[in-house]
């Protein structure tokens, strides 16, 4: 509608000239050559500023669409709610004792139960694994330990207090999450790193990239820590971007840690710096790994078998494979291919 406008704007002083001319020529009404060329000069001024505000008409109908998405987000209800008597940990910080008793969750869009009576304990300072096939909740069960959702059955505590009476401040510096996918913002890389723990200093920050082996990667851009990155900036390979996930995590400190490793295969020189990281990470924190490679799991103080929600097996390593049932059926999957 605009472009039709904009080419009427630009034909009407066409139009005026030719219908102007037709009426001079033919004697007809008062008209001089003065009158039109001063009535078209003026039509040459007025029709730019009437075009701008037409632009404007249209830049404020889409902005209009653009808020009714945004306030359509802000209305939306949020199911995961702070109860009224929330409490924090003792001290400030949270031991990290976990403890899964009967938990049984069903995604709201869901039929049947995605995890079905789980229990299981990690003490503190403790290294458990989730293995399982794909799908078969185990990444689930980190969300739940988080509180993305809600139990439907059964109760989660850590420290010996319900996820759902914790503020969720308190939860959410107790738990770091490093996921299977690591998103980062259009920011630059410190400020991508410093928006978890704002008050961390430039010092802190590059420990922390040390530790997660990625500072001498950084170091190497040309704008190093002020890289921009994210959709249109510098792009990481998925393996960087967890790496700074996890340099991310190091700065937040939390008690306890769930690492979700990634699927996608990485390379060998990758995957020796990635194990590096990780392992320095859950130094001294309660950790939570889910595995998809058995091999990175040998270390676990506990492995847990997942199976279509349930935990089929536990044990250590050794115990697993010489128990000869899912976990070692897995293994021998995981060598064959
Ligand atoms: N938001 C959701 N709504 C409904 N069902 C979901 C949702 N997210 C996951 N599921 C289903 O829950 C089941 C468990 O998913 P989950 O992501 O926990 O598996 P996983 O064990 O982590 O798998 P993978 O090894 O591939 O990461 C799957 O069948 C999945 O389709
Ligand atoms: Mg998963």
């Amino acid at each position: 509608m605009q472009g039709l406008y904009s080419v009427l704007l630009w034909v009407i002083p066409a139009l005026t000239y030719l219908l102007g001319g037709v009426l001079f020529i033919k004697g007809l009404g008062d008209l001089t050559i003065g009158t039109l060329v001063a009535f078209v000069a003026m039509q040459t001024t007025l029709f730019p500023q009437l075009n701008t505000l037409l632009r404007v008409a249209t830049q404020v109908r889409a902005s209009l669409a653009l808020f009714t998405r945004v306030f359509e987000y802000l209305d939306l209800d949020i199911p995961i709610k702070e109860a009224a008597n929330a409490r924090t940990f003792p001290g400030g910080r949270a031991r990290g004792h976990i403890s899964f008793e009967g938990v049984t969750f069903t995604y709201p869009s869901a039929r049947k139960a995605t995890i079905e009576d789980v229990s299981f304990e990690v003490p503190c300072g403790a290294h458990i694994a989730l293995v399982g096939s794909t799908g078969s909740g185990k990444t689930t069960l980190g969300y739940l330990l988080s509180r993305l959702y809600d139990v439907s059955e059964g109760r989660i505590r850590i420290d010996g207090i319900d996820v759902r009476e914790l503020k969720l401040d308190a939860l959410a510096g107790a738990v770091g999450v490093v996921t299977q996918e690591t998103y980062l913002l259009h920011a630059s890389i410190a400020e991508n790193l410093r928006f978890v723990m704002p008050e961390a200093s430039e010092a802190d920050m590059i420990a922390a990239c040390e530790i997660a082996q990625i500072h001498a990667h950084i170091e190497s851009l040309p704008n190093g820590y002020d890289t921009v990155v994210g959709e249109r900036g510098y792009r990481f390979s998925g393996g960087e971007k967890q790496r700074l996930a996890i340099a991310r995590t190091i700065l937040r400190d939390p008690p306890i840690l769930v690492l979700d490793e990634a699927t996608s295969a990485l390379d060998t020189v990758t995957e020796r710096a990635m194990g590096g990281a990780l392992r320095s990470l859950s130094e001294g924190r309660t950790t939570i790994s889910i595995a998809h490679r058995l091999s990175t799991v040998r270390d676990a103080d506990q492995i847990l078998v997942v199976k279509s929600g349930r935990i089929c097996e536990r044990g250590t390593y050794d115990e697993l494979l010489a128990a000869g049932g899912e976990f070692s059926r897995l293994a021998t999957g995981e060598r064959r291919s």
